[in-house]
Parts: C-alpha cells; structure tokens; sequence
C-alpha cells in the first residue's frame, strides 16, 4: 500500500466544528427575523389554550425565506410549553395523499397494527386520541398534495385544532376545493424575502455554528451574503459557505478567504436543472415541451401540450406556467402591441438558480 490516503487524510485539519449545521434541516435555537410572522402564528394558536378552537393560517413566500424553519420552530416551543396541546408537523411532498398522511400521524402518535387497514379505519384511531386534547397541525410544501380529504376530515371531526398550511405558491389557496376554503378560512400571511442585512445575520449565526472561531475572512463572508441576498434563498447562503470551507480545507488553508468563496460562487453558475423530479407530471410535460421549444407564443404551447395528451383547460395551463416561472424554471416576457396584439413568449430558463435540490 502507498501513502496515498495517508497523506491526504493526515493532512486535513478541519474547519468545521460542526459542519451539520449547514444542512438545510438543521434546527436553530432561534429563528431571527421572523418574530412577526411567528407572534401572529402564535396569537392564531392561543384560543387552544383556552380550549377553544384555533385559527387556521396560510403562509406563502419564496423557497429559503425561512417558512419551514419558522413554523417548526413554534411547534418545538408549544411542546416546551404544555402538554395539552399536540404538535403535528408533515410534510406533504413526503406524504402527497389522505392515506400517507393519516398513516403518518399514527406513526407520529406510536400506533402499532397499521397494516391492511383503511384510511377510515386508522383516521378513526387518530381521532379518538386527538380529540382528547388540542392539535396544531402544520402541513407543508401542501401544493404537492394529490387529494385533499384528510383535510376536510380534520375540519370536520378534530375539535380543537389551528391548522397551518405552508407552500411557495400564493395562487394554491385559490384552486382549493370550496367546500374546504369555506370552513378553514385562514388568516394569511407572506413571508417576504430577507433584507440583506437580515441574510447575514441569518448566516452569521450559521457560521458560528459550523465553523472554529476567526476562521472567515470578512471579505469573502460578506461575498457569499452579498449573492445569498441577491438570489434571495437562505438556502443557497448555506450551500455556498459549505462550499467554500470544503474548498479551503481541500486547499489545507487555514482560512476561507475571498478566493474560496469565489470558488464557491462559481460552482452554483453551472447549476442547471437538477431537480426536476420535484415537478408533478403536468409541470413536467409543459416543461419538456418549453425547453425542446423555447421562445413560442403560449399559446402555441397550449396547442402542444393538448396535442401531447395534456388534459388540463388553459386557465389552469396558465397557472402552470406561473408557478415554473415563479420556480425558475421558465421566464415569460408579455410584449403589448405589435401585429397580433399582446403576446407572452414563454422561454426554458437554463440558468435556474440554486434553489430546492
Ligand atoms: N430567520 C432564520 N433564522 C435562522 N435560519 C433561517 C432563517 N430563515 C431561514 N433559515 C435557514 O435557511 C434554510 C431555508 O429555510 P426554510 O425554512 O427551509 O425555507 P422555506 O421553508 O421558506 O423554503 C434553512 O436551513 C433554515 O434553517
Ligand atoms: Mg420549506
């Protein structure tokens, strides 16, 4: 055997103290920034207290602004607080149906003998327990449900509950079954992109957290802030100053300068489109078609996407098209005027900026 592993290993003395504290699940002591948004939330939940019910709330907001780790974090100081109310948190990209959901909250509740039952079954079990005290459910990233039923469940036989419903998309609530908007009208409430200084604070705190002390030099920190702010996605912040420690450790610097962060920097300039798995089939089909087509009417593109087999009406098309124009996936440029009047061209977006992978 040669020293080969031996000197690469032996060599690195690592920068990181704890480098699970840039992974993007990582839960904080404290969510800074976000006091308003979570004061509402609270104020949303406290008729629980009282046993009374809850008021229901919608949060919207671009990815990376914080909304995840926001609501979490109010769930984890409900269960410090008391122990009549039960925190219930599911993510729905996770769990997109009534049957993954109820299952999941019997798993959460330690239920055994799930197997081969029916939703109504287990949802019976769930409500017995629930229903003895009070429930905040928060269900997030809810635009990737595929059926809705457990929510008008909820609504309907869980007494005393706030339920929480996170997504990226403010149209969502929009296209929600009548039945269900009338009985949750929630209180709504955007959470609007970071400031910049707000988006240092936030990775500051990270890289204490992450990092030996003095290790950072400020330029190249403030690099990294500067672009976080400017892509307005916490996420990207804490992917890039793992980059750049990674690539000054590789280094065996003793430092993370302005060269490193700018490494780091470069890596996300190739970042295409990784994760187009996340996209429902409909949004995946249009997609396809928008990239082998870029630049046509969107229109045209409706045209295509029926002759493709699509069967969504162009109201809903439409909306398709927003939400991967909001994701980054597509750009739409509306032109007035000219020979056919408006028009809006849809173009593949090839440069999707560091976002959910
Ligand atoms: N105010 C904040 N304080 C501390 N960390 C934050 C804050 N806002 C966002 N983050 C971190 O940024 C990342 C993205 O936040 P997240 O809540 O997952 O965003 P969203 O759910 O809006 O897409 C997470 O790792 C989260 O811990
Ligand atoms: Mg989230």
């Amino acid at each position: 055997m040669g020293g080969l592993f031996k000197d690469i290993l032996g060599s690195s003395e690592t920068l990181f103290k704890n480098e699970l504290a840039l992974d993007y699940s990582f839960q904080p002591k404290l969510v800074p920034y976000r006091e308003k948004e979570q004061r509402f939330i609270a104020n949303c939940i406290k008729p629980l207290f009282q046993e009374k019910n809850g008021r229901n709330v919608f949060i919207f907001g671009q990815p990376g602004v914080g909304k995840t780790v926001a609501c979490r974090h109010i769930l984890m100081e409900l269960e410090e607080e008391t122990e009549g109310i039960i925190p219930i948190y599911i993510n729905c990209w996770q769990r997109n149906t009534t049957y993954k959901i109820i299952l999941e909250m019997c798993d959460l509740m330690e239920f055994k003998f799930v197997q081969n039952k029916k939703t109504e079954e287990l949802f019976r079990w769930v409500k017995q327990t629930l229903n003895k005290k009070s429930v905040v459910f928060v269900f997030d990233e809810v635009d990737k449900l595929e059926d809705m039923d457990f929510l008008y469940m909820i609504l309907e036989e869980i007494y005393r509950k706030t339920i929480i419903l996170i997504t990226n998309y403010k149209e969502w609530i929009v296209e929600l079954d009548e039945r269900i908007k009338s009985r949750l009208t929630p209180e709504i409430i955007e959470f609007k992109a970071y400031s910049y200084e707000e988006t240092k604070g936030i990775l500051k705190q990270r890289v204490e957290y992450a990092f030996h002390p003095n290790i950072w030099n400020d330029d190249a920190f403030e690099l990294i802030a500067k672009k976080t702010a400017e892509l307005q996605d916490i996420r990207t912040g804490l992917y890039l100053i793992k980059e750049a420690g990674s690539i000054a450790e590789e280094k065996s610097s003793r430092k993370i300068s302005m060269e490193h962060a700018q490494q780091a920097l470069d890596k996300i300039k190739d970042f295409s489109i990784k994760n187009t798995n996340e996209l429902a089939a409909d949004e995946q089909l249009i997609l396809d078609l928008v990239k082998s087509n870029s630049g046509k009417r969107i229109g045209d593109f409706f045209k295509l996407y029926k002759e493709s087999g699509g069967n969504l009406v162009y109201k809903s098309f439409q909306r398709k098209i927003d939400r991967l124009e909001k994701s980054k996936f597509v750009t739409v440029e509306k032109t007035a005027g000219g020979q056919e009047g408006n028009t809006t061209i849809v173009k593949h977006n090839s440069e999707r900026k560091l976002t959910d992978f």
